[in-house]
């Protein structure tokens, strides 16, 4: 069952408001009728209301408000110090038009090498398992012949499963960067050599992961079972990461491309689902984004719904899958980063645009 945690932290109206975010997701998770393991796997995503401030529910009853409101409360204020008054994200984020938003599609490059057809195995096997401990039907797959580009199903996803889904792979997401960014750092420095621009570039994605994160927080809380499965999985993909990617940073980026190419099709099935009217709550264009995702993405006024945050989300996705399967086909110790690098005035057409090429560029084309 789904567990209802009373925590003394929060006001009554942010108690509202948070209780306006989950409510549905819970609502839905035992309308779907999911069956025992899914409502294990859903007891992930837990409501934090205030018990000193709410009455004890009825048994059979919700015990969460339907009060309406406009937009979520960020979950994270800012601390408030005597001289601080703000701290501005480290790597501002670039913005999109919205002609770039809307260019982006699912993608698939085909494995050329034993290197890739493991990375592509791998990232498989991680889709199955995540569609497993989402709970996802066979009536909820999409064509498994075309797993990557197909975003139809026969059913689609509840919120509920979405935010797990959303909320664990979000948390995975923001490793590899930082594992790549220290690794190629230590090596800087302990080979007394350059690093020719990865460094920032990877350590910039993992931060652009994390903020993934911390925005889908805003929209449910993730309970003591899936906090859990957080930490295990943390623990399991870092070193896992560190080590194969001392072994063969060129198969690690691969894995990583491929593992972004599953964030485009997630994310590019989830705005087909909340175009169709198939999420009732994201859905509805008065249900507006988060303070920390307008600020972080300088969303402009009347471009604020859900379906304009994921297609935020889904063109920084579509940058990572560019990214890393290029930086897969670099040689690794001597290639400078051709996302960074300054072209002479001739070679303008050599710069990639990652997003834009979801099998990413091959050596010949940026390097020359
Ligand atoms: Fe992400
Ligand atoms: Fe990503």
């Amino acid at each position: 069952m789904i567990s209802f945690k009373p925590s003394k932290l929060c006001s009554p109206k942010q108690a509202a408001q948070v209780s306006h975010a989950v409510a549905p997701v819970v609502y839905q998770v035992h309308a779907a009728r999911l069956g025992p393991l899914a409502s294990i796997r859903l007891a992930a995503i837990s409501h934090q209301g205030c018990a000193s401030q709410q009455p004890t529910p009825l048994p059979g009853r919700r015990n969460f408000s339907t009060t309406r409101v406009g937009q979520l409360q960020d979950v994270f204020p800012a601390k408030e110090t005597p001289f601080i008054r703000r701290t501005p994200p480290a790597w501002e984020h670039p913005g999109y038009t919205e002609e770039e938003l809307l260019a982006v599609t699912p993608g698939h490059r085909q494995p050329k090498t034993v290197g890739d057809w493991v990375a592509w195995k791998l990232v498989r096997l991680a889709r199955w398992a995540t569609d497993f401990a989402t709970g996802i039907g066979r009536e909820q797959q999409v064509d498994m012949k075309n797993p990557t580009t197909s975003v139809t199903s026969q059913k689609p996803l509840t919120e509920a499963q979405w935010l797990v889904r959303i909320i664990f792979l979000e948390s995975i997401a923001g490793v590899p960067g930082m594992v790549g960014g220290m690794l190629r750092h230590l090596h800087s420095l302990r080979r007394l050599k350059r690093d020719n621009g990865w460094i920032e570039t990877l350590l910039e994605e993992s931060y652009n992961e994390r903020m993934h994160l911390l925005v889908a927080l805003t929209l449910g809380k993730p309970g003591w079972l899936m906090k859990t499965m957080i930490l295990g999985a943390q623990g399991v993909f870092f070193n896992a990461m560190f080590l194969s990617y001392l072994i063969s940073p060129k198969i690690s980026h691969r894995f990583v491309g491929y593992l972004e190419e599953e964030a485009v099709h997630t994310y590019t099935r989830l705005i087909r689902e909340i175009e169709n009217g198939d999420l009732p709550k994201w859905s509805d264009p008065s249900f507006t984004v988060p303070d920390i995702a307008v600020t972080y993405w300088r969303m402009p006024e009347g471009k604020r719904t859900m379906r304009d945050l994921f297609l935020y989300i889904r063109a920084d996705e579509a940058v990572h899958r560019g990214v890393n399967h290029t930086l897969s086909n670099l040689k690794q110790k001597e290639d400078p980063n051709p996302f960074v690098s300054v072209y002479g005035a001739n070679e303008e057409q050599h710069k990639p645009k990652a997003a834009l090429k979801p099998a990413g560029y091959e050596r010949a084309e940026v390097i020359g």
